[in-house]
Formats: C-alpha cells, sequence, structure tokens
C-alpha cells in the first residue's frame, strides 16, 4: 500500500484563550520538497510539535504513512519514519560534534533509546555509522568541527549540527524548523539544493519552515504553504506564491527582517 507521508486534516490547537492553530488541512506527497511559510507567531512550530507527537491537537487527525498518530508519542512517531528538528536546537553541550551525530536526540526519542549506545553493535555496523556520520559533516561543511565541543559552536553551527543529526537516522519524511537560521547565505543555498536532492533522488518528504519568504521561493521547493494567524493563506508553487498579494500584504504587516 502506498500511504501519503502526512496527511493533516482539520488541526486546531489552542493555548488557553489562544488558536495557534485554527483548523488546517494539507498533505505531502512521496519525495516532495515543500516549503512552510508565515509571519512570526503565526503557528508554524506548533503545527510541527503537533505533527511529532509533542503536543496534542484539540481536534482534527494527522496520518503518518497511513499511521494515524495523534495518540502516539514522538518516539513512535519517529519510528513510522518522520524525524524533525527544532526551531531553538539543543544539543548535547559536554559532547563533540560527532558524538551529537551519533547519539539520538532528545525530544524525539524514548529515554532507552540511549542504552543502545552501550550495548555493543556489530563492530561494522557501528564503523559504517561513524563512516556516515563523517560523510554528514562533510555535506554540511563542519567535518572540521567533528571534534569540537558542541559548546563551542555558534548558533548556525548548532542548526547544521541538528541537521545533521536528523539526517544520520535516514528518514522516510523530514520537518525542520528553521534549520539555517543562522547560516551564512551561500551556505544555506547549498544546504537547500541539497534537501532538494534528497528529496528528488531519495524520495525523502521534505517539509521546512523558513521566515525569509523570499530565500524560500528561490530554493527549488516544489510547493509552498503560507500560513497568517493559525491559518493556511495559500498553497501553490513558489511563483503562485509570488503573484498573491494577500501573501505580500501578511508579510509586509509586521514581520521582522531577516537579510539574506
Ligand atoms: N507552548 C505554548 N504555550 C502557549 N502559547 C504558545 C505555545 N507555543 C506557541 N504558543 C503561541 O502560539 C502562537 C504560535 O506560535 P508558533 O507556533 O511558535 O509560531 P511560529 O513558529 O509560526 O513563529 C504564538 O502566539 C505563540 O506565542
Ligand atoms: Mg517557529
Amino acid at each position: 500500500m502506498n500511504s501519503l507521508p502526512l496527511k493533516v486534516q482539520r488541526i486546531t490547537k489552542t493555548f488557553g484563550g489562544l488558536t495557534a492553530v485554527g483548523g488546517i488541512s494539507f498533505e505531502i506527497t512521496d519525495g516532495e520538497f515543500v516549503g512552510l511559510i508565515g509571519p512570526n507567531g503565526c503557528g508554524k512550530s506548533t503545527v510541527f510539535n503537533c505533527i511529532s507527537g509533542l503536543l496534542p491537537v484539540n481536534s482534527g487527525d494527522i496520518q503518518v504513512f497511513g499511521t494515524p498518530s495523534s495518540d502516539l508519542r514522538p518516539d513512535q512517531i519517529q519510528r513510522l519514519g518522520l524525524t524533525r528538528t527544532f526551531q531553538h536546537t539543543r544539543l548535547w553541550m559536554g559532547m563533540t560534534v560527532i558524538e551529537n551525530l551519533l547519539v539520538p536526540p532528545r525530544q524525539q526519542f524514548a529515554p532507552n533509546r540511549l542504552l543502545s549506545l552501550f550495548r555493543p553493535g556489530s563492530r561494522k555496523e557501528e564503523l559504517a555509522r561513524i563512516e556516515h556520520a563523517y560523510a554528514v559533516l562533510e555535506t554540511l561543511e563542519i567535518s572540521h568541527m567533528a571534534h569540537n565541543l558542541a559548546n563551542e559552536l555558534s548558533g548556525g553551527q548548532s542548526k547544521l549540527v541538528d541537521l545533521g543529526r536528523a539526517l544520520m537516522g535516514d528518514p522516510r519524511m523530514l520537518l525542520l524548523d528553521e534549520p539555517v537560521a543562522g547560516v551564512a547565505a551561500p551556505l544555506a543555498e547549498k544546504i537547500f539544493s541539497n534537501l532538494r536532492k534528497l528529496a528528488s533522488e531519495q524520495g525523502t518528504s521534505v517539509l521546512v519552515v523558513e521566515h525569509n519568504m523570499n530565500f524560500i521561493l528561490r530554493t527549488g521547493v516544489d510547493r509552498v504553504i503560507v500560513m497568517d494567524r493559525g491559518e493556511i493563506l495559500m498553497q501553490g508553487t513558489p511563483d503562485e506564491v509570488r503573484q498573491n498579494s494577500d501573501v505580500v500584504a501578511a508579510y509586509l504587516g509586521g514581520t521582522e527582517k531577516r537579510s539574506k
């Protein structure tokens, strides 16, 4: 059976009296590279938190690779093939960059997954994982920092290590929350072109939050979902988004600027 990687149907999420997500629906298909954009505070990270099982929705349904996920824990959703990163990265600060790639991140994995680290796997498997980790760092252009401690990294470098961690598990679907915030423009563009390749060549579905609209529109995403105040303002190709006056108005209506 060929299930959609992600199907979100009429989900709502409120915090007290605030409706952060107001009944939105969208789908992501196999190998699709999709941008999720919208002004600060419009609900993008909350959508990610609901999809990845960190926050319960108030209503609506989410299916991940055909499995209803509303009652699943984050680690169970991760095992369905969905890996996410966070807007605010939390690396293992006392560990090196390469160690951070070899240890599962905190939020999306059951704590006992860590125990597997201390169980000796086959030596061949271990070596393959370490080689994979170095290859991932190479793609992200931070292999020279493999043995630096995470707490020596800049904000942008931390984002890259976090992205590297997400790539380590060979996910079938990636949710990336502002993966290149603080990363210099030329590298940010290269990373997006690698994500483009990952989607086209390996069929990985990628949903990426980016708050710089001009940047996302020229990075080769297949489709853009534009949110505003908890709702979907429009979905379309980068060209369609560029031509939509509502989108332009939402962005001019009080968002922060980011130069890149
Ligand atoms: N855990 C939370 N508790 C209360 N309010 C929250 C929480 N998470 C997000 N919000 C609020 O929900 C709205 C959407 O936030 P968020 O999803 O982080 O927006 P975005 O990622 O688009 O900037 C904001 O008004 C924010 O303050
Ligand atoms: Mg956010």
